[in-house]
C-alpha cells in the first residue's frame, strides 16, 4: 500500500515530511551558515514540556568536522581489528533495546538487509559490510556534521522533546532543498566526541545528524523505506 497520495496533490508541510528520507550520500556543496541558524531557530519551535528546550547543538564544518571524522573513524578500525575495545566505547543510553523482539526485529532486519542488498552487500562481506558503516563517521560526506547533547539532569521526557526538535530541523531542511541523516551509530563514541566538541562534563551525547545537498543520484538515497499503515498500529475507541 502506498502512503503517499500523489506528490502534486500535497501541501508544503506535506510534502515537506513526505520528502524527508535519510540520505546516505551528499553532495561537496557547502550549505551557508545563515541557512543552518534559520534551520535550528525553526526546530527550536518544538514544543517541549513547560518550555524546557533541552536541545545543545554542535554545528561541524571544515577542519573540526574532518578532524572528528578521523578520529571516530581510527577508533572504528581499531575496534574492528580487536572487537574487546568495544567494551571501551558505551552508549551513555539505551537507544536500542538489550533484547529484540517480533515484530520490532524483523523491521530492523528488513531494513537492514534491504539497504545492503540494494548496495550488493551480502552477509559474508564483513569488509563491506564495515565499510558502509563507516560512511556514518563520514557524515556520508555532509559538509555539516550536527551533535545534539542533553544536561544528564533531565528527565528520560527530554528524550520526547528532542525527537521533535530534531524532525522540525529535518523537515525544515526540506524547505531549504536540503536533506538529513539521523545517526545513532556515533552515540558508542561520545568519549571521543564530547571533549572534542567542547561539551560539559554533565552533557550526554542524543545523537548526531548529517546535513546538507543530497547526492540524488546516488543509489543509496533511492532507498524508500515502508511504513505499517495506521489501520495496524491506531486502536479506535468509540
Ligand atoms: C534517532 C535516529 C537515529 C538513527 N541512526 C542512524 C544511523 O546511525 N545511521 C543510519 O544510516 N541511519 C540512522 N537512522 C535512520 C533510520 O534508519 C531511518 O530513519 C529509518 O530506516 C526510516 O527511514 P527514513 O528515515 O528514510 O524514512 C536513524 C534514525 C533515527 C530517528
Amino acid at each position: 500500500m502506498t502512503i503517499a497520495p500523489n506528490a502534486a496533490e500535497l501541501n508544503p508541510v506535506e510534502l515537506a515530511i513526505e520528502s524527508r528520507q535519510s540520505m546516505r550520500e551528499f553532495l561537496p556543496t557547502p550549505v551557508p551558515k545563515a541557512t543552518i541558524v534559520r534551520l535550528l531557530e525553526l526546530a527550536s519551535r518544538a514544543p517541549s514540556g513547560t518550555n524546557t528546550q533541552p536541545w545543545k547543538a554542535y554545528v561541524l564544518q571544515g577542519a573540526s568536522r574532518d578532524a572528528l571524522v578521523e578520529k571516530v573513524c581510527q577508533v572504528h578500525d581499531a575496534i574492528r581489528a580487536d572487537p574487546q575495545l568495544a567494551a571501551d566505547y558505551r552508549e551513555a543510553y539505551d537507544y536500542y533495546p538489550e533484547k529484540w523482539v517480533s515484530p520490532y526485529i524483523d523491521r530492523r532486519r528488513e531494513n537492514g538487509w534491504s539497504l545492503y542488498g540494494l548496495l550488493g552487500i551480502g552477509k559474508a562481506d564483513k569488509d563491506k559490510m564495515h565499510a558502509q558503516h563507516q560512511r556514518n563517521f563520514r557524515f556520508f560526506d555532509a559538509p555539516v556534521g550536527l551533535m545534539f547533547t542533553v544536561d544528564t539532569v533531565m528527565g528520560r521526557g527530554s528524550l520526547v522533546d528532542y525527537g521533535m526538535f530534531l524532525q522540525n530541523l529535518m523537515v525544515a531542511a526540506r524547505a531549504h532543498g536540503l536533506h538529513t541523516c539521523p545517526q545513532a551509530a556515533w552515540n558508542g563514541f561520545a568519549k571521543v566526541i564530547l571533549p572534542h566538541i567542547g561539551a560539559e562534563p554533565d552533557e550526554m551525547l542524543v545523537c548526531g545528524m548529517s546535513l546538507g545537498y543530497a547526492d540524488e543520484s546516488a543509489l543509496v538515497n533511492t532507498f524508500r523505506t515502508p511504513r505499517v499503515p495506521a489501520s495496524d498500529f491506531a486502536t479506535w475507541l468509540d
